[in-house]
C-alpha cells in the first residue's frame, strides 16, 4: 500500500532506497582482477567520506578478511554460519574493521552450495539476512569470489548494483559475456532492479598501449559506464593485501590511496 504522500509505489520504492542502504558487489567471474582490493579500499575510502559502510567477505578464500587483519578462529562465527542456521542474524557476526564494519568469510562457505542443495529460496539468503541491516549503514560493499556460483548469486540477488573490476588485458570484454547473461537471468527471475552501476579499471599502467587501447574499446562499449577513475598499478596496494589495514593508513600518499579515494568520490557522485 502507499501513502498519500506517493502517487505510485514505484514512487515510494525509489524514495526509500534513495535513503537506505546502497547494496554493491563488486565482482567479475575471472580471477585476479582487483575485486578484493577494491571491495577494501573502496569501503575504507567510502567511510572516510562519512559514510556507514558494510563490507561482506563472500569469498571462501576469505582474502577481504585477511586484508583487514580478520583471521578465522574456531569460535568465531562467519558468513557461512549465516547461511546455515536460519535463526542468525547478520549482526550477531559483524564485527569493526578500519573505520567501517565487516563481515567475514569463513572457509565452509566453498561448501555452501553443496550444503544448501534442494532448500528452497536459497539464492536470497543473503538478500534477507541483510535486509535487517538496510537503516544502519548506507553503504554493503559485497566482495564476491572468482565465479558465477551460488555464493555471486546470492550477492547479485541482494545488490542494487554491480561494480565489474577488469584488468586490462585482451580478451578481458570477452569475459564480461558471461557476467551479462548471469545479470539477464537475475533481473528475470530473482531481482529486477539489479544493474550494473560502472567497470571499474584496475592495475592501469597509462605508458602501456594496450592498456590504453582497452579502456577506449571499454569506452565505446559500455557507454557512459566505465568509471573515470582508474586505479593505476601501484606495489603498495599489493603490499597493503597482508598488512592488516587499508591503503589509506598504510600508504597514504601513493597513487593507491589517491585512485581508491577518486573511486569513492566518483561513486558517491553518480549514486551517493
Ligand atoms: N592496482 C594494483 N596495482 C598493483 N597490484 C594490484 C592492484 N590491484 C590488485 N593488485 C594485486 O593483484 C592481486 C590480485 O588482486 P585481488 O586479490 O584484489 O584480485 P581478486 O579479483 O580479488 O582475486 P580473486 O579472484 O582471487 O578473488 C593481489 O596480489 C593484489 O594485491
Ligand atoms: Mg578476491
Amino acid at each position: 500500500m502507499t501513502s498519500s504522500y506517493f502517487k505510485t509505489y514505484r514512487q515510494m520504492k525509489l524514495f526509500t532506497k534513495s535513503i537506505m542502504m546502497k547494496t554493491i558487489s563488486i565482482t567479475n567471474q575471472k580471477g585476479g582482477v582487483g575485486k578484493t582490493t577494491t571491495a577494501v579500499n573502496l569501503s575504507a575510502g567510502l567511510a572516510r567520506r562519512g559514510f556507514r559502510v558494510l563490507l561482506v567477505d563472500s569469498d571462501p578464500q576469505c582474502n577481504a578478511s585477511t586484508h583487514l587483519g580478520v583471521t578465522h578462529e574456531e569460535d568465531k562465527r562467519t558468513l557461512d554460519d549465516l547461511y546455515y542456521q536460519p535463526e542468525l542474524q547478520a549482526v550477531d557476526i559483524i564485527q569493526p574493521a578500519r573505520g567501517f564494519d565487516l563481515l567475514p568469510a569463513g572457509q565452509a562457505l566453498a561448501y555452501a552450495e553443496q550444503k544448501l542443495a534442494g532448500v528452497p529460496g536459497r539464492e536470497m539468503i543473503l538478500s534477507e539476512k541483510l535486509a535487517g541491516l538496510s537503516a544502519r549503514y548506507d553503504f554493503c560493499i559485497i566482495d564476491c569470489p572468482p565465479n558465477l556460483g551460488f555464493l555471486t548469486i546470492n550477492a547479485y540477488t541482494a545488490s542494487e548494483g554491480l561494480i565489474i573490476t577488469v584488468k586490462p588485458e585482451y580478451f578481458a570484454l570477452e569475459g564480461l559475456k558471461q557476467i551479462h547473461s548471469i545479470l539477464g537471468f537475475i533481473r528475470k527471475r530473482l531481482n529486477p532492479d539489479l544493474d550494473v552501476l560502472g567497470y571499474v579499471i584496475t592495475d592501469f599502467d597509462a605508458r602501456k598501449n594496450q592498456h590504453k587501447e582497452i579502456r577506449q574499446a571499454m569506452i565505446r562499449t559500455f557507454n557512459g559506464k566505465v568509471f573515470d577513475t582508474t586505479i593505476r598499478t601501484n606495489a603498495r596496494l599489493s603490499d597493503c593485501s597482508s598488512a592488516g589495514s587499508s591503503i589509506f593508513e598504510f600508504a597514504p600518499k601513493t597513487y593507491g590511496a589517491i585512485d581508491y579515494m577518486n573511486l569513492a568520490k566518483e561513486l558517491e557522485v553518480r549514486h551517493g
